[in-house]
């Protein structure tokens, strides 16, 4: 804009500048950076490039997020927290779409609302319900149904949806069966439904992301109906390339049979301690870490209570399995470290390293002499286990 002549920036020199620019000048977004001839860039080079760092890092803190988080003109999407050090490839896609509505006449739980699940005060929680012959009625209800609606959403995953697509598909699927989708408004959570793709662990917000081919894709559902909850998970593969990746199926199903194992133990009697023990080892026999900050939990009335079911070996949790008993066990195993970090958006839970991880859930009723899973898979529900790929068996094989 000035019509002035651009002076050239060498160390001690009063010509003007030619149309010569610093290359790094340029990249990191320093403007002016024009000097008088290769001579004079070259001499000055030493000083001139303290600039880069000073410079580059005032302009990096100030610019960056202004320019990244600038919804794009093509699309209006933008990435909210464009400071943030996100430890993986993966990035949130804002705008979320528009708080979806359910219906008066579906029964609400109560932080529909105000957001705030007011039963964690409550005295006594710590106490293990157990369900008399008809809630266990009722929870095999709400859990049929979850199922349902688990497989409704994993049948429309493919490469091009967004996560947000499969939000509104599971909050319809809700409303068609009279239930409330338990993680609406749940301490505030945005969605009908936690999507969680690649290295997120858990509590991912559906969003305008479109799924890859080669994506992994965690669902997890939880619906409340008639009074009760029903909550599952399962770690689906995006497209076909996810399930020629040998670290992708070698995660995803890890976690699929420390879940399966898990459940096997499960019986009156059995100490709850003992099923991270069964769920560490075998991870750790395939090469993955178990992460620790989320445990299975109880769930009935409540979405979340008494047993806290670790996932880690040597875990110091009390009690033990009883009959009437209904809890979920969750395996959340990754490939890398066992840390986690979480968005600022407060949720989305990520491995610390970036590195992929996967989950399956299942709700549990412990009956007279084992188990009932409650969200079992049905003989067409999509998904499901799938083997190594070829190539990386024969690896295998040689070693
Ligand atoms: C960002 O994260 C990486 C990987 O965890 C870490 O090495 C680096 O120091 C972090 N950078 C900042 C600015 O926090
Ligand atoms: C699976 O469901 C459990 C129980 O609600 C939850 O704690 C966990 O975070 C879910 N996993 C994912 C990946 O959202
Ligand atoms: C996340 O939590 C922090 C601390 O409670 C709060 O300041 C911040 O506004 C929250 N962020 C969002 C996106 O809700």
């Amino acid at each position: 804009m000035s019509s002035a002549p651009r002076k050239c920036l060498g160390v001690g020199c009063e010509k003007a500048a030619d149309s010569l620019q610093c290359p790094t000048c340029i990249k990191l977004g320093i403007k002016d950076s024009f000097f008088c001839s290769q001579e004079c860039f070259k001499k000055s080079w030493s000083e001139h490039k303290a600039l880069h760092r000073s410079q580059g890092n005032i302009l990096h803190h100030i610019l960056a997020p202004k320019v990244v988080s600038e919804p794009d003109p093509a699309t209006g999407h933008f990435n909210p927290f464009p400071t943030f050090n996100y430890t993986g490839a993966l990035r949130p896609v804002y705008p979320l779409s528009p708080k979806r509505v359910i219906p008066k006449s579906i029964r609400h739980p109560e932080w529909s609302e105000d957001g705030v699940p007011k039963y964690r005060a409550m005295p006594g929680r710590n106490k293990i319900e157990i369900l008399d012959a008809k809630a266990q009625d009722s929870m095999r209800k709400v859990c049929r149904l979850a199922r349902e609606v688990l497989d409704i959403a994993a049948a429309a995953i493919r490469p091009g949806v967004t996560t947000d697509y499969i939000d509104e598909i599971v909050h319809k699927a809700c409303i068609e069966r009279k239930s409330y989708p338990s993680p609406l408004n749940y301490n505030h959570f945005p969605k009908s439904v936690c999507t969680s793709p690649n290295e997120v662990i858990c509590h991912g917000i559906p969003d305008q992301r479109v799924l890859l081919d080669g994506d992994i894709l965690n669902i997890d559902v939880t619906l409340y109906h008639e009074g009760f909850h029903g909550d599952l998970n399962e770690t689906y593969y995006v497209g076909d390339k996810a399930k020629a990746d040998p670290d992708s199926v070698r995660v995803v199903e890890t976690a699929r049979e420390c879940l399966d194992l898990a459940i096997k133990a499960v019986k009156p009697g059995v100490p709850f301690r003992e099923f991270g023990n069964i769920i560490e080892k075998y991870a750790k026999s395939k090469g993955c870490s178990t992460i620790r900050s989320y445990c299975g939990h109880g769930i009935n009335r409540l979405f979340h209570c008494a047993p806290n079911i670790p996932h880690y070996a040597k875990n110091k949790t009390p009690g033990e399995a009883k009959p009437g008993m209904t809890f979920t066990i969750e395996p959340m195993i990754a490939l890398g470290s066992y840390r986690d970090v979480t968005w600022p958006d407060n949720w989305t839970s990520t491995t610390i390293d970036g590195k992929r991880t996967a989950q399956f859930e299942h709700t549990l009723l412990v009956t007279e002499t084992g188990v009932e899973i409650l969200t079992a898979r049905m003989p067409d529900s999509p998904g499901g286990p799938v083997s190594m790929p070829a190539e990386a068996r024969e690896t295998n094989d040689r070693k």
